[in-house]
């Protein structure tokens, strides 16, 4: 029997993880510019900590995750999102007791059981970043500036920003009324699920990928008409920093995020290049999930963006030339190889990348295999070569061969190597 990876689950393969690391390379880059540091958070929580942070209502907690009873009956989730996980980690360790704003960031899977498409998997990655202890909207605005700073530097310029405000608690209740009153004249014609929505927490309405729902949602009426003077004054703020930084953007009334925990600014980075699912980030504002979690009250934003969709736009685009090792040791014959096996880890020490084939191949498939490896230069040696003390180093690119003292052999290669 042969086994498949889980639906859903894909493997990235050796070809695919270049990619990948120069784009959390590069990611790790700006974060630091930005004064941002590493937490690393577990892939299991509590099922109450999602349920409590993301919201029952919600996709994610009523349909997408996965659950179950470890062996002592604790009910567990694999993570869908890192925001609850890492602010479940800033109180349990009462980091607010040090610095007054601290600025976070982490890296790794997701699990959503989601059906499968182009840019939708069921474990997916994220880079997630957090501010955690600034009211904004400066901080709002640099955030937001700090991901598309990325995004440029990754060469992804084609990206629309589009913002909102989904304003607090307090300009919620009318706005949800209004909401409410508005569905009741579509209530028939509403999936069933929106029809319960539309009872329990009808923002969640926005969500559905229904088409008759989409529909109805269009002339919805929208948060931004409901906003409180202080919220209103955020948004405006917060307007003015991303044109002072000179950032084109869209305001998207209709953008309500999939999770309940949000406040005041929302964002979303979407590309016209993947189809359906065009978001590459989200996130926003969510300045009363620290006190819902008895943690001390306290203003933050974050945001994640989805790695696998950014991969998909950047792979393509990148220039072609494998890395290949510094050498690659032809060896024939027993001697020849047992003194190339000592060579290559005296040469390892010393910073080269060298390979060599085990398997007592011919000159032909060796010089293929170091062909296929991207070898830089390959250094000949056989009985003839021992004899002489002498083996002959061959430039893959320029097709240049020449002679090298093989006392001295490893040295001469390191001085090539650094060069
Ligand atoms: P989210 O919008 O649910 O936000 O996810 C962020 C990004 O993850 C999406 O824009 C998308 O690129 C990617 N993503 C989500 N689901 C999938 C999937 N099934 N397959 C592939 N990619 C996916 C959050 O998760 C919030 N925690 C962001 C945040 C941080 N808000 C504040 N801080």
């Amino acid at each position: 029997m042969q086994y498949k990876a889980v639906r859903g689950f894909k493997d990235i393969l050796p070809d695919q993880v270049g990619t990948w690391t120069r784009f959390e390379q590069e990611a790790k880059r700006i974060f630091g510019l930005f004064g941002y540091r590493e937490i690393r958070i577990p892939i299991l929580e509590s099922m109450e900590l999602f349920a409590r942070g993301i919201g029952e209502d919600t996709d994610i907690v009523s349909k997408e995750m996965y659950t179950f009873r470890d062996r002592r009956g604790n009910h567990l989730a694999m993570r869908p999102e890192a925001t609850a996980s890492i602010l479940r980690a800033f109180i349990e360790h009462k980091l607010y007791k040090g610095s007054p704003v601290h600025k976070l960031y982490t890296m790794g899977p997701m699990f959503r059981y989601e059906r499968p498409q182009k840019g939708r998997r069921r474990q997916f990655h994220q880079i997630d970043v957090e501010i955690i202890g600034d009211p904004g909207p400066r901080s709002d605005s640099e955030l937001i500036y700090m991901i598309m700073q990325l995004f440029s530097s990754l060469g992804l310029d084609d990206l629309e920003l589009h913002i909102n405000s989904l304003g607090c608690p307090t300009d919620r209740g009318p706005f949800r009324s209004k909401l409410k009153d508005y569905l009741k004249d579509y209530t028939s014609q509403l999936c069933p699920d929106c029809q319960e929505r539309m009872e329990t927490n009808p923002l969640r309405v926005f969500d559905c990928k229904v088409d008759r729902c989409i529909e109805i949602m269009k002339d919805a009426p929208t948060m931004l008409d409901f906003l409180c003077e202080d919220c209103a004054q955020h948004f405006k703020q917060l307007e003015d920093y991303l044109t002072q930084l000179g950032m084109d953007y869209v305001v998207n009334s209709h953008l309500m995020r999939g999770l309940d925990y949000y406040t005041r600014t929302t964002f979303e980075v979407q590309t016209p290049e993947l189809g359906a699912q065009n978001a590459i980030a989200g996130g926003g504002r969510y300045d009363n999930l620290m006190a819902d979690f008895d943690g001390p009250a306290t203003p933050a934003i974050g945001f994640a963006i989805g790695q696998e969709r950014v991969i998909e736009l950047l792979e393509g685009r990148e220039e072609a030339g494998e890395q290949g090792p510094d050498l690659f040791v032809a060896a024939l014959g027993t001697d020849a190889e047992d003194r190339a096996f000592v060579w290559l880890q005296e040469m390892r020490k010393k910073g080269i990348w060298c390979e060599m084939d085990y398997r007592s191949s011919g000159l032909k498939a060796q010089m293929r295999h170091a062909d296929r490896l991207h070898a830089k230069r390959v250094l000949i040696v056989g009985d003839d070569e021992l004899a002489k003390g002498s083996g002959i180093l061959r430039d893959m690119s320029t097709k240049e061969q020449r002679e090298v003292p093989l006392d001295t052999v490893v040295d001469e290669i390191a001085r090539l190597s650094h060069r």
